[in-house]
C-alpha cells in the first residue's frame, strides 16, 4: 500500500508526486456525502460544471474518478490504455478479487466471454420470458389485496434471485448465505483499505466454497442449467478448468444476486413518486418496452474501476501504470452534457446513452436478462397494481458501494382498486 495517514477516523493515502493538489477531491465511494438524500443525487452533486473530469481522492486507497460520462464510457472501452487487472476498489480489495473473467484483458478473456454468451444470449433468455413472468405474477398476486409491501424485501430483494437460483438449478434456501456474501464483495466493511480486502477475500473464498462441489457434480453430465453449460463448455478447444470454472460461476451468482434487485428498487421509487409516469406506460405496453432502456440509464447502480495499464497523459493529466481510476456508471446515465434533464424519466427519449451495463469486451453479460426482468416486472406490477405511491413518511436507507443498494420502500395502493 501507498504510505497512509489516519485523519477524521479515515485512511487518507498519501498523494503520489505525479497527482496535482489541484486535482484533489475528498470522495469516499463507500460512504458519498449527501447519500442520505438519495444515492444518485449523491454522486450527481459532484458533477458540477467546475469540476475535472478526472479528480484524485486520498480515500479508500487513493484513485481517480471519472467525473463524465464520455470519459467513463472510453475508459470501460479502451483495454489496452485501461486494463481490467484491478477493477474493485480498494485496489487491495481488488486484488483479491478472484472472479473469472472479469480480470482478464482481451484477448484472454475472449474466450471465456464466447461461453458466458452461450448461456445468456438474447436467444436463450427469450427461451425464458414465461418462466420469468410466472415468478412475477406468483410473487405480485399475493400482495394486491394487502395495499401495500416493502417492495425492497417483498420483491426486488426476492424475484431476481428467484430467476437466477432457477435457471442456475440451485435451491432458494441457500439465498441467504449468498446474499450476505454479495454485500460483503460490493459493499465491503472495514475502516482501511486492508480490513476491507479481508472481508472481500473471506466472501470471495464463500463464494468459491459454495460453488467447487456444485461444479464436480455437474462436470461431465448433461444437464441443461446455466451451471452445467458453463462448466462443460470449452476455452480454445479445452474443457474449462476447475480453477476458472469455479471463478466463472461465483461472477454468475455475483452477477445475478445484488444488481436487477437494487436496480429495481431505485426504478421503483421513481415510479411511485411520478404516477404520471406510470400512467404513460400504462396506457400504451410499446411505450412500456422500447422505454425500459431509459429506466437503465437513469438508475446506474455499479461503480467499478480500470487499472491504468501504461504511462500516460490522458485528457491532459499525467496517469502512471498501476493508477486505479473509478468509474461511477452513475455519472454517465446523469451527465448534463449527454442527456438534456437527465433527472427526467422520458420514456421516450431519443438518445439513450448510458455506462449501466459497463462497456467494451466485458458489458454486461447479463444485460439481456436484466431488460428481460425489468421489461416483465413493470408489465405485471402495473397490470395488477395500477397506480401506487410511497406511504407517508417513508424513509429509503441508500448505500454506496461497488453495487448501490437502497433498503425500505414501503409502497401503498389502494387494495379494492387495485384488486
Ligand atoms: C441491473 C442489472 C445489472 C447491472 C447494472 C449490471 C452491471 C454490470 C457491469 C457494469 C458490468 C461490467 C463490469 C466491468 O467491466 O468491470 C457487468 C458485467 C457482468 N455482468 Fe452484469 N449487471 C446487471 C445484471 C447482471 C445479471 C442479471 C447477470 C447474470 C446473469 C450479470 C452478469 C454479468 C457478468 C457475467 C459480467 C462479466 C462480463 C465480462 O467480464 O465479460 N449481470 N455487469
Amino acid at each position: 500500500m501507498t504510505q497512509a495517514t489516519m485523519v477524521d477516523n479515515r485512511v487518507r493515502a498519501d498523494r503520489p508526486a505525479h497527482i496535482p493538489e489541484a486535482l484533489v477531491r475528498d470522495i469516499d465511494m463507500y460512504a458519498l456525502d449527501g447519500i442520505d438524500q438519495g444515492f444518485h443525487e449523491a454522486w450527481k452533486a459532484l458533477q458540477t460544471p467546475d469540476m475535472p473530469e478526472l479528480v484524485w481522492t486520498p480515500l479508500t486507497g487513493g484513485h481517480w474518478v471519472a467525473t463524465r460520462g464520455e470519459v467513463i464510457k472510453e475508459v470501460y472501452s479502451d483495454p489496452a490504455r485501461f486494463s481490467s487487472e484491478v477493477i474493485f476498489l480498494p485496489k487491495e480489495a481488488g486484488e483479491k478479487y478472484g472472479m473469472v473473467p472479469t480480470r482478464m484483458d482481451p484477448p484472454e478473456h475472449t474466450p471465456y466471454r464466447k461461453l458466458l454468451d452461450t448461456g445468456l444470449n438474447p436467444g436463450q433468455i427469450r427461451k425464458m420470458e414465461e418462466q420469468v413472468r410466472q415468478a412475477a405474477i406468483d410473487l405480485i398476486e399475493p400482495l394486491v389485496a394487502q395495499g401495500q409491501c416493502d417492495f425492497a424485501a417483498d420483491y426486488a430483494n426476492v424475484f431476481p434471485v428467484k430467476v437466477f437460483m432457477a435457471m442456475a438449478g440451485l435451491p432458494m434456501s441457500d439465498v441467504p448465505k449468498l446474499a450476505v456474501f454479495a454485500k460483503d464483495m460490493t459493499r465491503p466493511a472495514g475502516s482501511s483499505p486492508e480490513e476491507m480486502a479481508a472481508t472481500l477475500d473471506a466472501a470471495n473464498k464463500g463464494f468459491d466454497a459454495y460453488v467447487d462441489p456444485i461444479i464436480r457434480e455437474r462436470r461431465g453430465k448433461n444437464g441443461t442449467d446455466l451451471i452445467s453449460v458453463m462448466v462443460n463448455g470449452s476455452i480454445n478447444g479445452e474443457p474449462i478448468s476447475h480453477e476458472k470454472a469455479v471463478g466463472l460461476i461465483s461472477l454468475l451468482l455475483l452477477g445475478g444476486l445484488d444488481t436487477v434487485v437494487n436496480f429495481l428498487s431505485f426504478s421503483m421509487i421513481y415510479l411511485a413518486r411520478h404516477p404520471e409516469k406510470v400512467a404513460e406506460i400504462r396506457e400504451d405496453e410499446l411505450k412500456l418496452r422500447r422505454g425500459v432502456e431509459e429506466l437503465f440509464r437513469r438508475f446506474p447502480v455499479v461503480s467499478d474501476a480500470r487499472m491504468v495499464a501504461v504511462d500516460q497523459t490522458y485528457r491532459g493529466v499525467d496517469l502512471k501504470q498501476g493508477d486505479m481510476i473509478l468509474l461511477p456508471t452513475a455519472l454517465h446515465g446523469l451527465d448534463a452534457g449527454e442527456h438534456a434533464d437527465p433527472w427526467d424519466l422520458d420514456w421516450e427519449r431519443k438518445s439513450v446513452q448510458h455506462s449501466t451495463f459497463g462497456g467494451g469486451p466485458h458489458r454486461c453479460a447479463g444485460l439481456h436478462l436484466a431488460r428481460l426482468e425489468a421489461t416483465v416486472t413493470l408489465q405485471e406490477w402495473i397490470r395488477r397494481i395500477p397506480a401506487f405511491s410511497l406511504a407517508s413518511g417513508a424513509n429509503p436507507v441508500y448505500h454506496s458501494g461497488i453495487v448501490a443498494a437502497v433498503e425500505n420502500v414501503p409502497l401503498v395502493w389502494d387494495a379494492v382498486a387495485a384488486g
